[in-house]
């Protein structure tokens, strides 16, 4: 039976997904990195550090910097998501998201959140989420990130739950990877061949409800 749901954040409880894109893209313009829907879309999910490297390899430049340089990048992206993301609002939650999390706390089921993103606690406390959740993983502890298992491992763990007992919602490739791994129910939201690994696919954060998720776990 399942008792708990670790979610995702960027482009599962609000889409700050799109200010992330904005601030990479930026990035990549002034190093001449040609920005691609797919390169775009791969980035989903991935750490801060990861991205970076991502880019300037679809760029060919993985030689061109020294870490000095990178981490100056990485920072300069930083401050300008930092910058797009300060007004949040708990209007930004996504559609049917904070009647879903309601429903969890409701009935008794625990939650915990499973992002790469430093920003996460900002993000929860803008949104007026915080308290909604068991715990946060702290992705400065872990050792690699998604597609690793080890994220949503830990957030099952801060459920007190075994992985079998939680479905791991995700709107990346990479997260989906990270829940399978882990031994977790995979639901994704979003484009269901980018998501084709998933367990369980919505279209929408619209239509993720407990009713919704019992008819497809049947
Ligand atoms: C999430 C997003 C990624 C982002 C990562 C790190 O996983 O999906 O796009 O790169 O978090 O976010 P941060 O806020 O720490 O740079
Ligand atoms: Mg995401």
């Amino acid at each position: 039976d399942i008792k708990g749901f670790a979610f995702d954040l960027d482009g599962v409880i609000t889409d700050t997904a799109k200010f992330h894109t904005v601030a990479w893209r930026h990035l990549a313009e002034q190093l001449q990195v040609t920005w691609t829907p797919e390169l775009q879309e791969s980035l989903k999910g991935i750490d801060r550090m990861g991205s970076l490297e991502m880019i300037l390899q679809a760029g060919g430049k993985e030689n061109a910097y020294t870490q000095a340089e990178k981490e100056g990048f990485a920072a300069w992206k930083n401050e300008h998501y930092v910058e797009l993301i300060s007004d949040l609002t708990p209007d930004d939650i996504l559609p049917g998201i904070a009647a879903f999390i309601q429903e969890l706390n409701d009935k008794g089921y625990r939650a915990s959140v499973a992002s790469a993103s430093k920003n996460a606690p900002f993000i929860l406390d803008r949104l007026g989420l915080t308290d909604s959740f068991v715990g946060i993983v702290d992705p400065a502890t872990l050792h690699a990130g998604k597609p690793d298992p080890e994220i949503f491992v830990r957030a099952a763990e801060i459920l007190n739950l075994p992985p079998e007992q939680v479905i791991g919602l995700e709107d990346a490739a990479a997260g989906i990877a990270s829940i399978n791994g882990a031994g977790e129910v995979s639901l994704g939201i979003g484009d269901a061949t980018v998501l084709a690994a998933a367990d369980l696919n919505f279209a929408n954060t619209a239509e993720v409800t407990l009713a919704n998720i019992a008819a497809k776990l049947d």
